[in-house]
């Protein structure tokens, strides 16, 4: 590990069964051992509490806490995260192991961090569980009335007159059901994450951090709500079959960015391949040092593989790792080796460096999971239209910071962004309409898209048209929604294309300055020139209506311009290379060029530059190598 430049390890994430072979007789000299060892080579150590991977004694002693799938089956022990979040006797048997842990390895300096459960994922749907959203629902709704109104459950004959009436979604089902479910599940993972932190943290001093490894877009919870009581996310990046694309990724390391609004780590990644993907291919030589590297320039402070030496048995023995079965490292270490030298050489001058951003996105698990349930058009997908928009940013290297559009709770959180991106944000309560408004009253300029203020917190429709309580601000109202079979022509001011997908037919109000920017050609007949996409002024500032979902190359056009307006600073370069700065402490720019592409480019720098990779000078012209990366520092 040492030779591999390797200075953390994070470990014992699925040892319970090591660490506790039986009920209160607890094993943990292998690890010291371990860590002793490590910390005696400069490697530091993260552990992970072992909960996704509840013992075969456990689940014998309490086979009622293992997860009811959907279908009312008992999850069978054998794989991972087969627990019951909710059930009483796993909480306990929690506590004890994390308890254990901690006061063993609380104080143990070369542990830096922790690592609560592995990948949080599982819906259960038993009885236990039933009764306790019921008993949420009782709490937060008071009475009965009032959720029958909220849900409109006399639609269907709904209407409950009991709380023991209420089910679990199975399937599809009423929409304010489902989505108190979805919340029902957020709280559930973050009560059960705080049963652990509450034992750690006693045990821990200040510097020491807490953090649970995500799965980028996963959508089973909040991941906001769960990060509030974590110090730092991270995340595991896979790619499975293929390759790497640096403007979908990028959007996943700003996502978790987001979580905490800070530097995160990448606490899993795929050593050259996987196993669990129908085609397991290798990543290109070259290619993992590039992403590792596009992960720091976007605010990763940390890189680690998944995993490290091959089990000779278990379900993955066929995963990549950087030791082979023999016992030898496989070809792909000596990327990881060229890479440890270079984290080595330059972390000094990243340490502490952040990323800094003009452009915002805003992030909505709800107005996400209420669309996927409803999708109106099977093509729709909310991370794709998600996507379709921060794509246009990445390609011009701009930097995008994606917020949680339920944590604003005033404008002053969003004063340092001049464009702020609002894709399909179909949920919209009054408190969010009020922040936005503020925002652009102060100059800010807000793009609202497709779908935008449909409905609200009980994921039912506003009593007005769209966007609803934007409606004022963006000048608009949606006359109409269409899920397209046949896209839609249309003709901008600067731009041609289509809509494809969905289309929206505009109609400005009367009361405010609004311009058309774009119309739709010859189509269904009702969209026949109609309005696709308006600008309105307000305040002192901009809000653009979108009700066109562009095809790629009108989309570009489209939002080059109004980048330009927002006056935003992008940075040119060749197709494939991506330029990203992080700002060190004294405010100074540190540039990751990196080449995403198999063959040399080359790209023009505008001011005389020192590579701090290479200990080269680069005087304006740039030459990077296949999966070539250079860290630039100026003289400016
Ligand atoms: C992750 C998991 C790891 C390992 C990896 C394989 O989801 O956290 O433990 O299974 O996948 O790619």
């Amino acid at each position: 590990m040492k030779s591999a430049g390797l200075n953390v390890v994070r470990m014992s994430e699925f040892a319970w069964s090591k660490m506790e072979p039986k009920a209160a007789d607890f094993h943990f000299d292998w690890l010291d051992r371990a860590i002793n060892l490590l910390a005696e080579n400069g490697i530091a150590s993260v552990l992970g509490t072992p909960t996704a991977a509840p013992p075969a004694w456990l689940v014998q002693t309490y086979p009622d806490m293992l997860a009811v799938e959907e279908n009312g089956n008992r999850v069978q022990f054998g794989n991972r995260c087969h627990y019951c979040v909710n059930s009483p006797e796993f909480h306990l048997a929690t506590q004890r192991i994390v308890h254990a842990m901690a006061e063993h390895f609380g104080s143990n300096r070369n542990v830096i961090g922790w690592q609560i459960d592995n990948e949080y994922n599982r819906v259960c749907y038993c009885e236990r569980c039933r009764t306790l959203f019921q008993k949420y629902l009782a709490e937060k709704y008071e009475t009965l009335e009032e959720l029958n109104e909220h849900w409109s459950t006399a639609y269907w004959s709904q209407s409950y007159s009991s709380w023991d009436q209420i089910p679990i979604p199975i399937g599809g089902h009423n929409p304010g059901l489902m989505l108190e479910f979805k919340r029902f599940i957020t709280e559930s993972y973050k009560q059960f994450q705080k049963v652990q932190i509450d034992q750690l943290r006693p045990y821990l001093s200040d510097s020491v951090w807490v953090t649970h490894n995500f799965m980028g877009w996963f959508d089973g919870f909040d991941h906001y709500r769960i990060n509030e009581d974590l110090d730092i996310a991270s995340w595991d990046w896979y790619i499975g079959t293929g390759h790497h694309n640096y403007l979908k990724t990028g959007a996943v390391h700003d996502l978790t960015r987001g979580f905490k609004n800070r530097n995160f780590w990448v606490i899993e990644t795929q050593p050259a391949n996987v196993n669990w993907t129908s085609l397991n291919n290798v990543l290109n030589k070259g290619e993992g040092r590039a992403m590792a590297w596009h992960a720091i320039a976007h605010g990763a402070d940390a890189f680690l593989y998944w995993q490290w030496r091959s089990a000779l048995n278990g379900q993955e023995q066929y995963h990549g790792s950087l030791v082979d079965q023999s016992g030898q490292p496989r070809p792909f270490t000596t990327e990881v080796q060229r890479l440890g030298q270079e984290f080595k050489k330059n972390s000094q001058l990243i340490a502490g460096s952040v990323v800094k951003a003009h452009v915002a996105m805003l992030n909505d698990y709800e107005s996400r999971w209420s669309i996927q349930w409803q999708p109106h058009h099977r093509d729709f997908d909310y991370v794709a239209h998600f996507n379709h928009y921060y794509r246009s940013f990445a390609k011009r290297n701009i930097s995008v910071d994606i917020l949680s559009a339920l944590s604003l709770t005033d404008a002053s959180q969003l004063l340092e962004y001049k464009l702020i991106i609002a894709p399909a944000l179909l949920i919209v309560n009054e408190q969010l309409a009020v922040v936005l408004r503020d925002y652009v009253e102060q100059g800010g300029h807000l793009i609202l898209t497709i779908r935008s203020g449909m409905k609200d917190s009980y994921n039912a429709l506003h009593p007005a048209r769209q966007p609803g309580p934007l409606a004022d601000i963006a000048g608009v109202e949606v006359e109409e929604y269409y899920a397209l079979d046949e896209p839609a022509p249309v003709k901008g001011n600067w731009f041609e294309g289509k809509s494809q997908i969905w289309a929206e037919r505009l109609k400005p109000s009367s009361k405010t300055i609004t311009q058309v920017i774009a119309k739709y050609g010859k189509s269904n007949g009702w969209l026949d020139d109609g309005i696709a996409i308006t600008v309105t002024a307000y305040g002192r500032g901009l809000v653009y209506y979108v009700g066109a979902y562009l095809d790629e190359a009108a989309q570009d056009e489209f939002l080059g311009r109004l980048i330009r307006t927002a006056d935003i600073t992008s940075i040119d370069s060749p197709d494939g290379v991506e330029i990203s700065i992080r700002f060190d402490s004294l405010d100074k720019e540190i540039y990751f060029c990196i080449n995403h592409k198999p063959n040399e480019q080359t790209v023009d720098f505008p001011w005389i530059a020192m590579d701090q990779i290479s200990g080269q000078p680069v005087n304006k012209k740039l030459k990077l190598e296949p999966y070539g990366v250079a860290v630039l520092t100026t003289f400016k």
